[in-house]
């Protein structure tokens, strides 16, 4: 409906898979690192379990250990971007699952993490539930999204293949209040929300964004049981 790029579409799996050896050198640490770190209430240090839903290569698990996380594992649907994980070496266990029933064991965790995947999910209820059945009583939520005012714009998730053909994976609009709606629905309150928006860091790292300057580009939602 908004995509204006008309790409061809692959699923998630097939997708990642096929960008996983270039998609660590293709996603900048603002899109999401920068939000994670303008998180305040989480004591990160003080978490013993942490849950990384969509782990990918790595990336969110490797700045959630430098920040004192104890123990993580690690659920993501590509075995392409499971295997960069498993070289990375930072998750204590890594499983190829859906984000929506990970087989993790319920109850367990202090922190449950899920960043840049939900556009993926036709449907928000399914993962919050399983985060609300993953997390410790007193646990947090933490998820991290591609922000869908910029999907709105026109621009699925995309990536290049070796000869440059650029390929969409599907992606979904989900407004913010939806977010709150299948929150609040799965026992999840929201604590704190961040916006990044396409900044001159942005334009320095990709200059031809500089037509976008200004739009909110990703968001971080801190969620804690109600
Ligand atoms: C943009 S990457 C983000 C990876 C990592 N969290 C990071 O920030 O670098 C999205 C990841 O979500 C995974 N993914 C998408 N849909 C999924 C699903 N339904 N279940 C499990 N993993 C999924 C993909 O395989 C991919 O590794």
């Amino acid at each position: 409906m908004f995509d204006r790029r008309g790409y061809p579409t692959v699923s998630a799996r097939d997708g990642y898979d096929a960008w996983a050896a270039t998609y660590d050198g293709s996603v900048l640490d603002l899109m999401d690192l920068r939000l994670l770190a303008r998180v305040g209430c989480v004591a990160w240090s003080g978490v013993a379990r942490a849950a990384d839903l969509a782990c990918g290569t790595g990336r969110t698990g490797a700045w959630l250990r430098g920040r004192g996380v104890g123990s993580i594992d690690g659920v993501d649907i590509a075995p392409g971007m499971l295997a960069l994980a498993e070289a990375r070496g930072v998750h204590a266990t890594l499983r190829e699952a859906d984000i929506r029933e990970s087989g993790l064991a319920g109850g367990g965790y202090g922190l449950v993490v899920c960043s840049l995947a939900d556009e993926h999910l036709p449907e928000l209820g399914p993962l919050y539930a399983e985060a609300a059945r993953l997390a410790t009583a007193g646990g947090w939520f933490v998820l991290v999204g591609y922000h869908p005012y910029f999907v709105m714009d026109g621009m699925p998730t995309h990536y290049h293949t070796a000869t440059g053909e650029a390929v969409a994976i599907e992606t979904y609009v989900h407004l913010l209040a939806d977010h709150v709606g299948a929150a609040r629905a799965h026992g999840w309150r929201l604590e704190e929300l961040h916006e990044g928006v396409v900044d001159d860091a942005w334009v320095a790292a990709k200059p031809k964004w500089g037509s976008k300057r200004g739009r909110p580009i990703s968001f971080a939602a801190v969620w804690a049981r109600a």
